[in-house]
């Protein structure tokens, strides 16, 4: 595609960004559909984060998304933030409309149409444990809850921070909080797992943040992590006839959710989904 004056702009902003698989997903997206659009990647630090924002609205950008370290913060540079991302508590896309920016958040419903499209699960009166209660569990967490869930335990390493995301959830569903170390029971009644933590993410294949004699047939094991494909514990699960679900859908049909919103426009998820494998390969 030729870069023209009248290319539509789009990225993400994020500290390091430097291993980001967006810009390869949007762009193969961009350029076989043949859409004038172009997505970069910004890497800001913490102090330029207001700045960053400032200056990606001067230059004509229709939106960006969002990453680690700057979904919270985002917010207080913003105009309107949407129902989804104030419940979550997190930024991930951003769409600028006429001068205004805009916050949403995709990840946690991403996550959901992931699944469900993946496995078939009907989550309506399931028992869930969620490992970990950062900002991947806080969004994924909230969709779940908001979703019919009947029960969710989160088990953290750090207990306060699994009370505080078991308290907000407690506006949805039952929800507690248990330390790690004490899934076993919890896991025992449950039928699905999902794993937020980045216990077991390349190069650390061999980590598992559970004990895997606790995994069982009953179970639909999910790790939000995609890189390796299949962690350590998937494999585990796999092996004690777990069905597994892993975290590549959650990350296009994010991005798809973002793409409605900038382009009005249906997303080629498929291809989406190619073009994330093979960069991972
Ligand atoms: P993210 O946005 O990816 O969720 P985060 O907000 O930094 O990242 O949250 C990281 C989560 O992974 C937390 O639940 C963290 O546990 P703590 O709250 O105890 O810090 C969990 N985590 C990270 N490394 C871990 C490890 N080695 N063992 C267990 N849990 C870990």
């Amino acid at each position: 595609m030729r870069i023209t004056g009248t290319v539509g702009k789009v990225g993400v902003i994020g500290h390091p960004i430097g291993h980001s698989k967006s810009p390869h997903i949007w762009n193969d997206a961009f350029a076989k559909q043949h859409i004038p659009y172009i997505y970069l990647p910004f890497d800001v630090t913490p102090t330029d984060l207001g700045q960053a924002v400032a200056g990606l609205k001067a230059l004509g950008f229709r939106g960006f998304n969002v990453t680690v370290p700057h979904k919270v913060s985002v917010m207080d540079f913003l105009d309107e933030v949407e129902k989804e991302a104030a419940e979550i508590g997190a930024v991930n896309t951003v769409i600028i409309d006429q001068g205004r920016l805009i916050g949403t958040n995709t990840d946690g419903e991403g996550y959901i149409q992931s699944l469900q499209s993946e496995t078939g699960i009907d989550l309506r009166e399931r028992r869930i444990v969620l490992l970990g209660a950062g900002g991947a569990a806080r969004a994924v967490g909230t969709a779940l809850a908001k979703a019919g869930v009947a029960h969710i335990t989160i088990a953290n390493r750090t207990l306060i921070k699994a009370e505080e995301l078991a308290s907000r959830l407690r506006r949805w569903t039952q929800a507690e909080a248990v330390l790690l170390e004490h899934i076993a029971v919890p896991l025992k009644e449950a039928s699905l797992l999902i794993q937020t933590t980045s216990v077991g993410m390349s190069p650390h294949e061999e980590a598992c943040p559970i004990d895997p004699d606790y995994l069982h047939q009953g179970l639909t094991v999910s790790d939000l992590i995609y890189h390796p494909r299949e962690t350590r514990l998937l494999h585990e699960a796999k092996l004690r006839g777990a069905h597994v679900h892993n975290g590549l859908g959650m990350l296009v049909h994010q991005a798809a959710l973002a793409y409605r919103r900038w382009l009005g426009a249906e997303p080629p998820v498929q291809q989406m989904v190619a073009t994330l494998e093979r960069s991972l390969a």
